[in-house]
């Protein structure tokens, strides 16, 4: 094999640059010649692509975003997309793709390899919402940006004796809310794969003020509801004068911290390593701290679990 190609697609995610970068460092390393593709999936059925050298990834592995730029593509789905992208790759001489996105991203990655032409998936959202990997690219980012704002607000909160509600990102996925809401001390954590009742939670505030501690901090997956009608639903059950904040894409954007830009370096490595064992169809992950590669189409059919033992203790410790 001589080509290959990396893309980025769906919600950027901090550490996708340093994911593009280890695949394109690794594969010159390697011998061979690195496209980047731009745009993600769309960028691939327009041909826009154009070869990556050593120097195009520099000054990039501290940086959000992706230089390579995202797009969500669902027309991707389409058999005329498909067969239109593997003409383009043809055309540049590209024999295999590494694709770095979230679900969406895999799809387009396992409807390539079905279609004969190898392609590897990465994680890359900051949603971890991926099965098969522990944390994908740009989680723990994303957590560490949330946590800052939490610890700022729990100083207004403090101060004026409220109720906030912060709502943080992950569409079907509670991780962010659970990982920063433990971090930062939250009172209440509410995520979409548990049921929460908002009695419950009101008695539980009660009994916190009961105790003396006047303010409150509840991390809320926007996947449940808004942070601002979670808001109006407590407040009819009490005064809480609370207040929501909704976090909203500050979470996908700023540098990546130490852990995903390394996360990141691992996964791009290994997937050029997998492509030229001359192998395609697998999505590259992370378990206890181990590179994994499982097959695409399993990681697809399963759903990504929430820490259940976690989410406990998070009620243990916030009594
Ligand atoms: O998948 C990442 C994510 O940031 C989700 O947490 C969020 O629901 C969604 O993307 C927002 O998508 P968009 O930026 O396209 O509005």
């Amino acid at each position: 094999m001589k080509r290959i190609a990396v893309l980025t697609s769906g919600g950027d995610a901090p550490g996708m640059n340093a994911a593009v970068r280890a695949v394109v460092r690794k594969g010159i390393y390697e011998g061979l010649e690195v496209f980047g593709v731009k745009y993600g999936f769309r960028g691939l059925v327009n041909g826009d692509i154009k070869e990556l050298k050593l120097g195009d990834v520099g000054d990039y592995i501290q940086r959000g975003g992706t230089f390579l730029h995202s797009a969500r593509y669902p027309e991707f789905a389409s058999e005329e997309g498909q067969l239109k992208a593997i003409e383009q790759l043809e055309k540049f001489g590209i024999e295999a793709l590494v694709v770095i996105g979230g679900d969406g991203s895999y799809h387009g990655a396992e409807a390539l390899t079905k279609r004969g032409f190898n392609a590897i998936g990465l994680p890359g959202t900051i949603d971890n919402d991926i099965s098969g990997t522990d944390f994908t690219i740009g989680f723990d980012t994303a957590c560490n940006t949330a946590l800052d704002a939490i610890d700022r607000i729990r100083d207004t909160a403090s101060s004026h004796d409220r109720t906030f509600i912060i709502e943080v990102m992950g569409r079907n996925c509670g991780d962010i809310a659970l990982y920063a809401g433990i971090a930062g001390g939250a009172d209440v954590i509410v995520v979409p794969e548990e049921e929460f009742n908002i009695e419950k939670i009101v008695e539980q505030l009660n009994v916190r003020r009961a105790r003396g501690k006047a303010h409150s901090i509840i991390v809320l997956a926007e996947g449940v509801m808004s942070g601002p009608a979670f808001a109006a639903e407590l407040d009819k059950h009490g005064d809480f004068d609370s207040r929501a904040s909704v976090l909203g894409h500050i979470q996908r954007g700023g540098n990546p911290t130490v852990a995903d830009r390394v996360l990141a370096s691992r996964l791009g490595g290994r997937a050029v390593e997998l492509l030229l064992e001359g192998k395609g169809g697998l999505a590259v992950g992370i378990v206890a701290n181990q590179i994994v590669e499982n097959d695409i189409t399993d990681v697809l059919k399963n759903k990504s679990q929430i820490d259940h033992r976690l989410f406990e203790l998070s009620k243990e410790l916030s009594i």
